[in-house]
C-alpha cells in the first residue's frame, strides 16, 4: 500500500487547473447506461473511483474508451448484460455503484449488486434508495451482502416519493430511473447540490422532461428512447476548496482555474471570516496567504447551498492556524472528525464534544507524524496539514485520496510542496 512522504514548510506558488468533479463524474457516466447510444463525456478526472465504474462497466458488456490525457470518455451501453452487475467485485469497492441500479432497472426491469462498500463516515443506509424505489413500485431485496431490485412493471404503483433527507446519491438515483420510465413523477426534498443538478440536466439533454432543478422538488416525466449525446462535467468545487486552504495555510499564492463560484458561496463566507486573502475573478480564484488568521466562532456543515461537510476536513485543518477558539457542527456524518485525532499527534489542539461538534484552537505549531487517511477528505486534511508541519509527515492509506483527488502529489509538487508518494 503506498503512502506519501511530505517535508513541511514550502509556500504554494503557481497555477492549478480543476478537473470534472468525481460526485459529478459517477452519477452522469451512470445515465450512459441508460441508452444504447454512444455518450461521451469531456473534463473526466482521473481518479480511481472513475476508473472502478468504467471497469464495472466493461464487465457488464459497455463498449467503454478513455483517454485521460484530454479528459475523455465515451461509453456505448448497446449490448449490456445487467445480470453480469451481480457478479461484478469491483462494484462492491465503491458506494456509488448503487447508482447503476436505477438505470439498470428502469431499462432491463432487474438490477443485482454487492452491497457496495466506499469510505467509512458513518452510518450511510441504503434506505433513502430502497425505500424510493419500493414507493415507485420497485420489488426490493437485501441480504447482508446482495442488493436486489425488481420492476416488472411499465408504470409507477405511486406518483411521487417523500425523501425522509435529502440524499445526494438516493436523489440521483431516483431521478436517473425516473427517466428512464415511461411515466411520470414527483420527487419531494431532493438534495440539489450541483452536481445533482448536473446529473439533472444531462438527463434533460437525453430526453426526459425534468422540472424544478436546483430546488428540493423534482418532477420528472421520463421515456424509454433516451438518446446519447456530449456532455461536459461541472469543475470540482471541493477540489478549489483543498487548493484554496493549501495556498492561505502555506503562505503562498495560488490561481486555481476553472472555478464554478456559485457552488462555493458558503466556503468563501466562512474563508473571509477567518481573514483569508482572496479574490474572485472569472471563473478562477486567486488566494495569497501571509495574512493573521482569525477563529471562527461557529461553522456548521449542511446540505447545499450550507457549507458542504466535503470541505469540513480541510477547514479543520485551516482552523489549527486560527487565532482563538473556533467550533465545527458537523451535521450530516457521525464520523467526519477521525482526522482531527490525527491533527492531535501533529501538535493541534482540538476537543471532541460529540461525533458531531468538536472545538478547535488555534494557532498551533504542526509538527510532522505518522498519520493516516481514514476517508477521502480526511486524508487531503493530512496531506495539507503536512506541508504546514514542521519537518516530515507521511500519510497512509492514500488509496482513499485517490478515490477523489486527481494527481494530488504532482498538482503539489508543480506548486512548490516537497511531497512524493511512495510504493511499498
Ligand atoms: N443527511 C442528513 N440530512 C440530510 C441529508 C443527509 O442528516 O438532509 C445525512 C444522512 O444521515 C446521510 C448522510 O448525511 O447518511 C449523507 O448524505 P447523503 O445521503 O446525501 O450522502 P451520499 O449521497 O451517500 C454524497 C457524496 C458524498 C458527500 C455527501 C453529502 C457522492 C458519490 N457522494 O454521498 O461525497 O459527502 O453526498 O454531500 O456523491 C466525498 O466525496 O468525499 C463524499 C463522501
Amino acid at each position: 500500500m503506498s503512502f506519501f512522504e511530505i517535508e513541511g514548510g514550502n509556500p504554494l506558488r503557481g497555477e492549478v487547473v480543476i478537473p470534472g468533479a468525481k460526485n459529478a463524474a459517477l452519477p452522469m457516466l451512470c445515465a450512459s447506461l441508460l441508452t444504447p447510444e454512444k455518450c461521451v463525456f469531456k473534463n473526466v478526472p482521473e481518479i480511481s473511483d472513475v476508473v472502478t465504474l468504467l471497469d464495472i462497466f466493461d464487465e457488464i458488456g459497455a463498449e467503454v474508451a478513455h483517454d485521460f490525457a484530454s479528459k475523455t470518455v465515451e461509453i456505448t451501453a448497446k449490448n449490456i448484460d445487467p445480470k453480469k452487475l451481480a457478479t461484478s467485485r469491483a462494484a462492491k469497492k465503491m458506494r456509488a455503484s448503487i447508482l447503476m441500479l436505477g438505470p439498470l432497472m428502469a431499462r432491463y426491469g432487474v438490477a443485482e449488486i454487492f452491497s457496495p462498500g466506499g469510505c467509512v463516515i458513518g452510518a450511510r443506509p441504503n434506505s433513502a434508495h430502497l425505500d424510493a424505489f419500493e414507493n415507485l413500485g420497485a420489488t426490493v431485496t437485501e441480504s447482508p451482502d446482495k442488493i436486489s431490485v425488481t420492476f416488472p412493471h411499465e408504470k409507477f404503483k405511486n406518483n411521487w416519493v417523500l425523501f425522509s433527507e435529502a440524499s445526494v446519491t438516493a436523489t440521483e438515483n431516483l431521478a436517473l430511473f425516473s427517466a428512464g420510465v415511461a411515466d411520470e413523477v414527483d420527487l419531494f426534498f431532493t438534495a440539489a447540490e450541483p452536481h445533482v443538478q448536473a446529473t439533472c440536466k444531462m438527463l434533460r439533454a437525453m430526453g426526459a422532461q425534468i422540472s424544478g432543478i436546483g430546488t428540493h422538488h423534482l418532477s420528472i416525466r421520463g421515456t424509454k428512447n433516451l438518446k446519447g449525446g456530449i456532455f461536459e462535467l461541472p469543475p470540482d468545487g471541493i477540489l478549489v476548496g483543498t487548493y484554496a486552504v493549501a495556498s492561505a495555510l502555506t503562505g503562498g499564492e495560488i490561481l486555481i482555474k476553472n472555478v464554478d463560484h456559485t457552488e462555493l458561496l458558503s466556503f468563501y463566507g466562512a474563508f473571509k471570516r477567518t481573514g483569508a486573502n482572496f479574490q474572485i475573478l472569472k471563473n478562477e480564484l486567486k488566494v495569497s496567504g501571509n495574512q493573521k488568521l482569525r477563529a471562527i466562532p461557529k461553522i456548521q456543515t449542511a446540505i447545499y447551498p450550507g457549507f458542504p461537510t466535503d470541505l469540513q476536513s480541510l477547514f479543520g485543518v485551516l482552523l489549527t492556524q486560527c487565532d482563538g477558539k473556533s467550533h465545527i457542527f458537523e451535521t450530516l456524518f457521525e464520523n467526519r472528525f477521525t482526522y482531527l485525532i490525527e491533527l492531535e499527534r501533529m501538535g493541534a489542539k482540538v476537543k471532541l464534544l460529540n461525533p458531531h461538534q468538536a472545538k478547535i484552537y488555534g494557532p498551533t505549531k504542526l509538527s510532522g507524524a505518522n498519520v493516516q487517511s481514514w476517508d477521502l477528505r480526511a486524508g487531503a486534511a493530512m496531506v495539507l496539514a503536512g506541508l504546514i508541519a514542521e519537518g516530515k509527515t507521511t500519510v497512509s492509506h492514500v488509496n482513499y485520496i485517490d478515490r477523489g483527488y486527481e494527481h494530488f502529489p504532482e498538482n503539489l509538487r508543480n506548486l512548490g510542496a516537497d511531497i512524493r508518494r511512495i510504493e511499498k
